[in-house]
């Protein structure tokens, strides 16, 4: 048995969804711990297509439970709105989907002054998906936050207050707003209850009675707030730890990180990015790739495979094995260059800088490789992709210094290699690994 986080290793939008939706039937539950609705995970198979924010991809899978760790911040609404829509596709949640007492509520008031912010920064913005994520966190560092059980609180006026006026930089609300909001609060918490449970106890029992859980990242390593490219960065701690703090599970439950790493690499948002392509080979990724975002609708900035931020969050995260996704949409490509050092004031390193000024000035240091110019959509066997291909998969594990335990040729859960041979993937999926291998079919 085991439990395994599923950790995002670029700047997001990596593939999370469909690899967890892959190895879902080798785990008991799935737990999200960290960030908001601003994660878009796809999920795709057969003609079935989900986008899931707030709510974990295990979902999907009628037997798993779904937890909503106290990490996140929960926006009520998107939460009722993902629900029913889930419900039109035929999912019913109930029963089996937990949202932690402690999560962090995530209030309209929040979305505002994330807008306000960003319209105010004109030039210098982050990029934010504008969801309000990055004040929801701020409200709960500085302790005015209202957790889900606090919309039950005796004195919840009082708090709404306290919170509205530190969101509001101390001005105190108009009495009709705070009034509205009390209201609001109490009709989400209402709603909300069926669903609200002392999830770490619950997470503790399970991990006890020998389930195995599966923890489901959102964003990637270098949106972490302490160790990505800050301050273009999301709000809370995206890598492996995180896990940890956004569940009440220690980090002796936990057996390690499976990482996820697309073939080549996209940013939303603002901020620095070595190996972006600013040309038509970028357009052609983009258009190629479908790169535009789940949540936004906006165009992904797209570069060249980066080994040096790979083999950072390779470490950040203690990864060993990777599902590397995306492989497809390089098909046609004649050459592939990949980003294997950083060249800086003359000289070529691999240290992912702290410094953001560098990180900007940073030229990529590429070695180019020759492309396989045919299809490998939907290929289920390593040795059916061209020689190519997989000398290409074996270079990109070889420069992360991890093993490529799952390869995507599609975005569909039956377009997906599956290493079953691998003692590295089988360390986490143990038995189950079969189970993985039937619901993917073919
Ligand atoms: P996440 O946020 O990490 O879950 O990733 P997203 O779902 O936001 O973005 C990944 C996108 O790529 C989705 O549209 C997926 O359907 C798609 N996708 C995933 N794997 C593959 C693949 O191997 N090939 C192709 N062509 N698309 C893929
Ligand atoms: P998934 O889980 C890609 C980016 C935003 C912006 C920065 C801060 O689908 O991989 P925020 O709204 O979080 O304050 O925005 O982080 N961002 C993501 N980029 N995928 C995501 O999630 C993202 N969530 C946030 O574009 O640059
Ligand atoms: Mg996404």
């Amino acid at each position: 048995m085991a439990n395994v986080i599923i950790s995002g290793m670029q700047w997001g939008d990596e593939g999370k969804g469909k690899i967890v939706d892959l190895i879902c039937p080798a785990f008991d539950a799935v737990v999200r711990f960290q960030g908001g609705h601003n994660a878009g995970h796809t999920v795709k198979f057969g003609a079935r297509h989900f986008a899931l924010r707030l709510i974990p991809s295990g979902i999907i899978h009628p037997g798993t439970a779904c937890v909503l760790g106290n990490g996140m911040v929960l926006a009520p609404d998107a939460f009722f709105s993902e629900l029913e829509s889930l419900a039109a596709g035929g999912v019913e949640a109930g029963g089996r989907l937990w949202v932690s007492e402690r999560v962090q509520v995530l209030l309209p008031a929040h979305a505002a002054l994330d807008q306000a912010r960003e319209a105010a920064r004109g030039a210098r913005s982050i990029g934010t998906t504008s969801r309000g994520i990055g004040p929801a966190y701020e409200s709960k560092a500085s302790r005015c936050g209202l957790r889900a059980v606090d919309l039950f609180a005796t004195d919840l006026s009082e708090r709404v207050r306290e919170l509205l006026a530190q969101v509001a930089g101390g001005a105190l609300p108009a009495e009709d707003a705070l009034a509205g909001l009390v209201t609001d609060c109490r009709r989400w918490g209402e709603r909300l209850a069926p669903y609200l449970a002392d999830t770490a106890a619950m997470l503790h029992e399970w991990i006890d009675a020998g389930r195995n859980l599966l923890f489901e990242g959102a964003q990637g390593a270098l949106l972490d707030v302490d160790h990505g490219t800050y301050p273009f960065v999301t709000s809370s701690n995206t890598t492996a730890g995180g896990a940890c703090t956004g569940t009440g599970v220690p980090p002796t439950a936990l057996d390690g990180a499976i990482g996820v790493l697309k073939a080549y690499t996209t940013r939303v948002g603002a901020g620095p990015f070595v190996s972006e392509l600013h040309d038509e080979m970028g357009e052609r990724i983009r258009q190629r790739g479908n790169e535009f975002g789940t949540v936004t609708g906006r165009p992904r900035r797209c570069g060249w495979f980066d080994a040096v931020a790979a083999d950072y969050a390779r470490r950040l995260n203690g990864i060993t094995a990777f599902a590397l996704t995306k492989l497809d949409v390089l098909d046609e490509l004649a050459e592939i260059p990949v980003c294997i050092g950083y060249e800086l004031d003359g000289k070529v390193a691999r240290r992912f800088p702290s410094r953001l000024d560098e990180l900007a000035r940073a030229r990529p240091v590429y070695e180019v490789l020759p492309g396989w110019q045919s299809s490998t959509v939907g290929i289920l066997r390593e040795a059916d992709l061209p020689a190519n291909a997989r000398d290409y998969v074996r270079f990109l594990a070889a420069q992360v210094g991890a093993e490529a335990v799952m390869i995507s040729t599609g975005p569909r859960r039956e377009e997906t290699i599956v290493r079953d041979d691998s003692p590295g993937l089988r360390r986490f999926l143990g038995e189950r690994l079969e189970a993985v291998l039937a619901g993917r079919g073919a």
